[in-house]
């Protein structure tokens, strides 16, 4: 299991346990965390899954894939560097202790 914090924008905290083999978005979608809305279900095609990573996670996770990368032109004020969709994160135990921060909303 990897423990994933989620922060709402509100300054909410999460902290979930999340079964290695499934996405970040899955994390939160399974754990009823508000803030991620995930509207195509994780097929890269809807960016409402945007998440912030936290500085001291940049550059620990999986490459961003061009998809993603174009997909987050849609997110509502994406970060270049810190923004991801979480449906492109797959879990794993290398993940464990990942913070992400949530938008103020989703488009
Ligand atoms: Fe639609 Fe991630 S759930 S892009």
């Amino acid at each position: 299991m990897a423990k994933i914090t989620y922060i709402e924008h509100n300054g909410t905290e999460h902290v979930v346990d999340v079964k290695p083999g499934l996405t970040v978005m899955e994390g939160a979608r399974d754990n009823g965390i508000p803030g991620i809305d995930a509207d195509c279900g994780g097929a890269c095609a809807c960016s409402t899954c945007h998440a912030y990573v936290t500085l001291e996670w940049m550059g620990r996770l999986p490459k961003i894939e061009a998809m993603e990368e174009d997909m987050l032109d849609f997110a509502w004020q994406p970060q270049p560097g810190r923004s991801r969709l979480t449906c492109q994160i797959k879990v794993t135990e290398a993940l464990d202790g990942l913070v992400v921060q949530l938008p103020e909303k989703q488009i």
